[in-house]
């Protein structure tokens, strides 16, 4: 789980994404504190709210740890649906053809930035 709370605008460092990989923020989204996760491929960074769209549980096994297939896909601890990293879409799994909440980020400076 990640140490950035975010009151603001600002995330957390793009040094804090491993590439390839992920890394979870709390982040204040029209006055609720919703949990992302964040997946980064080199110098980008795509983020979706960290809630399965098939029954509105968290995907991480454990608080900021999640599973990635051998096909490069984030899967759902809870039933193991697979979500492809460019758009967020399902593609097997409980709720294929559904996808994960997007939430636009920016990088800048090292850093990653909502909206
Ligand atoms: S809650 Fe994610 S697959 Fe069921």
């Amino acid at each position: 789980m990640s140490s950035a709370i975010a009151s603001g605008i600002e995330l957390c460092p793009l040094a804090a994404v491993p590439d390839q990989g992920f890394h979870s923020v709390v982040a204040v989204l029209d006055g609720d504190a919703e949990t992302l996760v964040l997946y980064r491929d080199g110098d980008q960074v795509r983020a979706w709210l960290n809630v399965c769209p098939h029954a509105g549980r968290a995907l991480d096994w454990a608080p900021g740890q999640f599973l990635k297939s051998r096909e490069g896909h984030l899967v759902c601890a809870v039933h193991g649906a697979s979500f492809e990293l460019e758009g967020g879409t399902c593609v097997a799994g409980p709720c294929k053809g559904d996808a994960l909440r997007a939430v636009p980020l920016r990088v800048q400076d090292g850093m990653v930035f909502l909206g």
